[in-house]
């Protein structure tokens, strides 16, 4: 029997979120993403809120998807890395429906999941990756079965630089988009802290200098130095990684890949040194439950399908610890 159609499920942070793809096209998709009420993500809250939704999003995705779910072949979840109680969640339902359905159960890196979707919707062959999100920020090429990391933030994520920044002035969480449209009005350089240590980046010390910058200057003034001095950081970085790997592609994912300013400086620079440029859908940057879906697919059809007992989640889990084999 051919293994063509899996279910996935996406659940590490702030989106709940379920899609059933076939080969390649997306037979349903279906979001419940969490809102906090105030300040940032609460790992419990959103845990709660994904438990509540689980059997709405569930069962809206097998509805849309209009088959039997018989002909379902794998369940695939997000494993990790991400926020535990949200992890344990996601792997909960995920376990239940393999044992309903007595299909095999896929444990999917959710990093991997954000590359994946992206080489999918573009047409990337072999690029050089640039995955910018809430937790994570690096420059990642697959080499030798294995996504490679080349250059890492050392403390906190782009994202949550950005929701950090924006939290200490009452914007509501994801405060990316809201900042965004600051920039848009800033015209004013401020100096900030511009953190790059070899192939490394650094963003609390931007953030704490940036809210003290705010006390003096404009929000639109900050809110742009802060994009054109984080942006500017990893730009250098995957600069010096497609010199350094020698690659001719780049491949933007993760939610921070929304930003129109990252990637206009993105584009010139690969302009500058005869890089194609892929960026996916906005839609498809952002974590969402087709990345999964697809990625399962992939990892059904090269037998890497875990057992039950197995399948413990890993909210530490970095994506070269795994074995490329599709
Ligand atoms: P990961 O586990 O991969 O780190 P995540 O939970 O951070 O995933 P994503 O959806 O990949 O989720 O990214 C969310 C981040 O993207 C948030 O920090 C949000 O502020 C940021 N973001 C969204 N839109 C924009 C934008 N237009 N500009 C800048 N940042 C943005
Ligand atoms: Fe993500």
């Amino acid at each position: 029997m051919n293994k063509n159609i899996v279910l996935g499920i996406e659940g590490t942070a702030w989106n709940l979120s379920a899609a059933i793809v076939e080969k390649d096209k997306i037979l349903s998709e279906y979001s419940q993403p969490y809102k906090p009420v105030e300040g940032g993500i609460h790992p419990r809250d959103a845990a709660q809120s994904h438990a509540a939704n689980m059997k709405k999003v569930i069962s809206t995705v097998l509805d849309k998807a209009n088959i039997d779910p018989k002909n379902i072949n794998g369940v695939a979840f997000s494993i990790g890395p991400g926020m535990g109680p949200c992890l344990r969640t996601v792997a909960t339902a995920a376990r239940a429906l393999s044992l309903l359905l007595n299909v095999p159960l896929i444990g999917v890196n959710h990093c991997i999941a954000h590359i994946e979707i992206g080489k999918w919707l573009t047409g990337a062959k072999n690029p050089l990756i640039l995955y910018v999100s809430g937790a994570n920020s690096q420059v990642i090429a697959l080499r030798n079965r294995r996504y490679n990391i080349y250059g890492e933030t050392l403390d906190i994520g782009v994202g949550n630089a950005i929701d950090k920044f924006s939290r200490a002035f009452d914007i509501k969480h994801p405060g990316g988009p809201k900042i965004e449209e600051l920039a848009k009005k800033g015209k004013k350089y401020i100096k900030l802290p511009y953190v790059v240590k070899g192939m490394d980046f650094s963003f609390s010390g931007l953030v704490t200098a940036a809210i003290n910058a705010a006390t003096k200057e404009s929000l639109d003034d900050v809110s742009f130095s802060f994009q054109e001095n984080a942006f500017s950081m990893l730009v250098e970085v995957t600069e010096r990684s497609l010199a350094y790997t020698d690659r001719d592609e780049l491949l933007l994912t993760g939610g921070v890949g929304a930003n129109s300013r990252l990637r206009e400086m993105l584009k010139i620079m690969c302009e500058d040194r005869d890089v194609r440029f892929f960026v996916p859908d906005k839609k498809y940057m952002g974590d969402n439950g087709v990345m999964i879906a697809y990625t399962g697919l992939l990892m059904l059809k090269s037998g890497m399908t875990i057992k039950l007992e197995d399948s413990t989640v890993r909210p530490n889990f970095r994506q070269d610890e795994v074995v490329v084999r599709w």
